[in-house]
């Protein structure tokens, strides 16, 4: 059922419908829509701006139609124009014509928003309880490997060494800061649009608080111009979404690094590994790779929304019809990756054995050597200098700064002592860094006692 029409001569071309419909993007609103139509009807009855007959018909009405649709009594007609034309259009032809009082005082440009803030307000939630399974995982291979020695690496070359608990934990963080970015975004989507109309009100007794509590927002939007065309909450969720995703593909490049037969350092369960069509021997981390990859489609899901509402002039514009694709694009994209992502690094092998080969080479331990020099009163610039013709030293007799002798080692500077094997043992580099943040167990025991609280606090919240 189309919603207007009256002062048209003509029927609108075929090409055109299909071209002007949303309903096979917003057809996934149809609870949200009933549900913002029920407390609409409901505040019509309250504030007696049609009859309380046609309001009890209307509500028992949508909710008749609520089930129908949620039992797949009835399939959505994608020839309609929107999800918020069929069900009106259903409700009419179910209950007769008092379905057609409904949209007193309302206009599908705040109606539409609504629909979509409610949408959210369900969704958004979901998304956290994703992320915090992904923060279980990492608390675990975190508790798991406190003791695993792994090179810290920057500019992609061997640095220090640290444990392979310390660098998970980093993922750790970056995770948390996107679970309380969802939590400040909610504060903010939570006001509620309906009761704006087209763009300014109407002139009925209408109650935008009361409908505001029937579903559940803490407040109403203030301005009607403002409400019905701002999409600032779904550039909003889509920063926040290409952040979680850039997150997740920093994480899955190194575990395709790792995964490399030059490095090793993880093994990936057959279950989260794809083979090839033509060469035998293959495992690949296909996971690890599409999540990569898809990273690129939320940014331009991203990109979208932000070139759709640039320079667009107050009020509603069909533009914005465009905003659901992209974000509704993004929402799905962003629960897959995360859960197939937690699934991999949650059965992916550890091998604790060449992380631990790997921090032994690479002079990861030269920093600890000059912190010898200086901890025996060198100034540390010139301790930087030994230290670096020590290395070049080494790399020429293809040794390791420990395969030293201490002859050899005093030929660089005559402070150093037995005592020096000790402290450039990798064990002692990483177990010397207590300061909070650093790989010692002390810190990265504290680290993970932050990172359960916040796991808890926000599992308890949603
Ligand atoms: N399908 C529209 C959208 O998603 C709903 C609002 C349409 N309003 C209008 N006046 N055409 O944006």
């Amino acid at each position: 059922m189309k919603l207007w029409g009256g002062r048209f001569k003509e029927g609108t071309n075929t090409l055109v419908n299909d071209f002007n419909s949303s309903i096979r993007i917003d057809e996934r609103m149809y609870k949200e829509d009933i549900l913002g139509s029920i407390a609409h009807v409901k505040m019509l009855k309250k504030q007696g701006i049609i009859p309380e007959d046609s309001c009890n018909k209307i509500e028992a009405g949508l909710n008749d139609l609520l089930k129908r649709l949620e039992n797949d009594v009835i399939d959505i007609d994608e020839t309609s124009e929107d999800i918020h034309s069929f069900i009106e259009g259903l409700l009419t032809y179910y209950i007769g014509p008092c379905g057609k009082m409904l949209h007193t005082g309302r206009s599908r440009n705040d109606q539409v928003t609504l629909d979509l803030k409610l949408y959210l307000k369900g969704y958004v939630p979901l998304l956290i309880k994703d992320i915090i399974e992904l923060l279980k995982v990492i608390y675990n291979k975190a508790s798991e490997n406190i003791d695993t020695i792994m090179p810290g690496y920057t500019h992609m070359q061997k640095a220090q060494p640290i444990t392979f608990s310390h660098h998970i934990l980093a993922y750790g963080e970056m995770f948390k800061r996107d679970v309380s970015r969802i939590n400040d975004y909610l504060v903010r989507l939570d006001e509620m649009p309906l009761g704006s109309g087209a763009l300014a009100t109407s002139t009925y007794p209408i109650d935008r608080e009361f409908v505001a509590k029937e579903l559940g927002f803490s407040k109403i939007t203030l301005n009607s111009l403002d409400s019905v065309s701002d999409r600032d909450y779904v550039i909003e969720l889509l920063s926040t979404l290409s952040i979680i995703m850039m997150h997740l593909s920093r994480f899955s490049e190194e575990v395709i690094l790792w995964c490399t037969n030059e490095f090793n350092f993880v093994e990936l369960s057959d279950e989260y590994s794809t083979g090839s069509s033509i060469m035998p021997q293959k495992k690949n981390p296909d996971v690890a790779e599409l999540v990569r990859g898809k990273t690129g489609r939320v940014y331009g899901d991203l990109v979208t929304l932000l070139a759709l509402m640039k320079g667009l002039p107050l009020a509603y514009n069909k533009d914005m019809q465009e905003d659901k694709e992209a974000l509704f694009d993004a929402l799905d994209t962003v629960k897959l990756s995360l859960k197939t992502f937690t699934g991999m690094i949650d059965t992916m092998k550890i091998n604790k054995e060449v992380m631990k080969e790997g921090a032994s080479k690479g002079f990861t331990n030269a920093t600890d050597l000059a912190d010898y020099l200086v901890k025996k009163g060198m100034p540390f610039r010139e301790a930087h200098g030994i230290v670096g013709e020590t290395v070049l030293y080494c790399i020429k007799e293809h040794k390791g700064i420990s395969d030293l002798t201490l002859s050899e080692l005093k030929n660089f500077s005559p402070i150093f002592e037995t005592d020096v094997y000790e402290t450039i043992d990798l064990l002692t580099c990483v177990s010397g860094r207590k300061v909070l943040g650093g790989p010692a167990k002390e810190s990265i025991e504290l680290q993970l006692k932050y990172l359960g609280s916040f796991i808890k606090e926000n599992e308890l919240n949603y």
